[in-house]
């Protein structure tokens, strides 16, 4: 079997991160979020890997390199334009050819092993294997209807949803999707939709397998889902502490610190991972909160968000929470009058004063 990630696409639902960055490239718990899928994809013993990719092409292949440290080969697949997921299994057939293959979308994450899915797929050959989840929101998703247990109908981003199961980025397929996708016409919003072509598979009396998981996964196309992610990730995260923290300072719970890492005087309460050659100093970093390497934080106080590598946070007025703060980014306070707020803000960025 081989492994197929899609990770082209624009990443218009997390702008402005995504005008400078891949969206699935966007740190989770300090990670890229596409790693965690080749990671676990890798450890089902998969070995060759294709990655799709669009504009942002040249940042993921420098991000994620060519796969040795996990193991694997990994082939980059340019896809001209972002038009549909069936697209982009159709552009990568030459790279497929009549295997197996899992298909994995970049900007999902999946914390636990599809081990289990890839043995199940191989002894009971179905033409597809699906993973779906109760979501409260299934229109923003490709949605399936069940009969006694069998898919009978899945349906892309449908005004009304016939069912509260969303379809989960991870897909397992054998040659027979080919077939399909040959025959799809663009959907309302104008792109090849994987989703048609597992319906066509059911219409053609093919067996389409589903399993129904939960706490599993996470869709990281908007912020929300990408702080939830990030919570999610932390969750399971072990106490390391690398740097340094003085006497002064408090570390509750399960807390990372990487190398070259100093806390002074500060507060940190786990779930947190902190990278290396940051400055924590008479601040608080609170739970569910990841800051990215040498980034420094300064009399502040932060919980329940992301921050990307390279920021300075000053003497913030009120405790920053629910954020995603992109890289570079300085945040600090002015002592001089006239009280005003001065703002560089990049297209799209969004902010909320106390
Ligand atoms: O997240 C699960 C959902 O993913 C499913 O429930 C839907 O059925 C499925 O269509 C898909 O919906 P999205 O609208 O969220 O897909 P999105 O456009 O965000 O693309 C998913 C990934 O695939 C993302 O990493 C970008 C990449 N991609 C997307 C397109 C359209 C490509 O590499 N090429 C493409 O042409």
């Amino acid at each position: 079997m081989k492994a197929l990630i899609l990770a082209g696409g624009t990443g218009s639902r997390l702008r402005p991160i995504t005008y400078s960055m891949a969206k699935q490239l966007v740190p989770v718990a300090n990670k890229p979020v596409i790693e965690y899928g080749i990671e676990s994809i890798a450890a089902a013993g998969i070995r060759k890997f294709g990655i799709i990719v669009g504009d942002t092409g040249a940042a993921v292949e420098a991000a994620v390199g060519n796969g040795e440290r996990w193991g694997i080969e990994i082939t980059y697949i340019p896809q001209d334009a972002p038009r549909g997921l069936a697209h982009a299994v159709a552009t990568a057939k030459p790279f497929l050819g009549d295997d197996d293959f899992i298909m994995y979308l970049g900007d999902n994450l999946i914390k636990s092993s599809v081990s289990g899915l890839v043995q199940e797929f191989e002894t009971h050959r179905p033409a597809a294997t699906i993973l779906l989840t109760p979501v409260p929101n299934p229109s923003d998703f490709g949605v399936a209807e069940m009969t006694e247990g069998t898919v009978t109908r899945l349906e892309e981003k449908p005004k009304e949803p016939k069912s509260n199961l969303a379809l989960v980025g991870v897909y397992l397929f054998d040659k027979r999707i080919h077939e399909s996708i040959a025959t799809l016409q663009p959907s309302k919003r104008g792109e090849y939709e994987i989703t048609d072509a597992i319906q066509d598979l059911i219409d053609r009396g093919l067996t389409v397998r589903s399993h129904i998981v939960e706490g599993w996964w996470k869709d990281t196309g908007t912020v929300e889902a990408m702080l939830e992610a990030n919570r999610l990730i932390l969750e399971d995260i072990e106490r390391k502490i690398t740097g340094t923290v003085d006497d002064a300072s408090r570390v509750e719970g399960r807390v990372q610190v990487g190398a070259g890492s100093r806390i002074v005087n500060s507060t940190l309460r786990g779930p947190v991972i902190i990278g290396d050659h940051c400055t924590i100093e008479n601040s608080f970093v609170g739970p569910f909160t990841a800051i990215d390497s040498n980034t420094t934080i300064v009399g502040s106080e932060i919980e329940y968000s992301i921050v990307l590598a390279e920021c300075r946070i000053e003497a913030t007025p009120a405790r920053i929470e629910g954020s995603l703060i992109g890289r570079g980014v300085q945040v600090g306070r002015s002592s001089s009058m006239p009280k005003t707020i001065r703002l560089v803000l990049g297209d799209s960025s969004a902010i909320s004063l106390p």
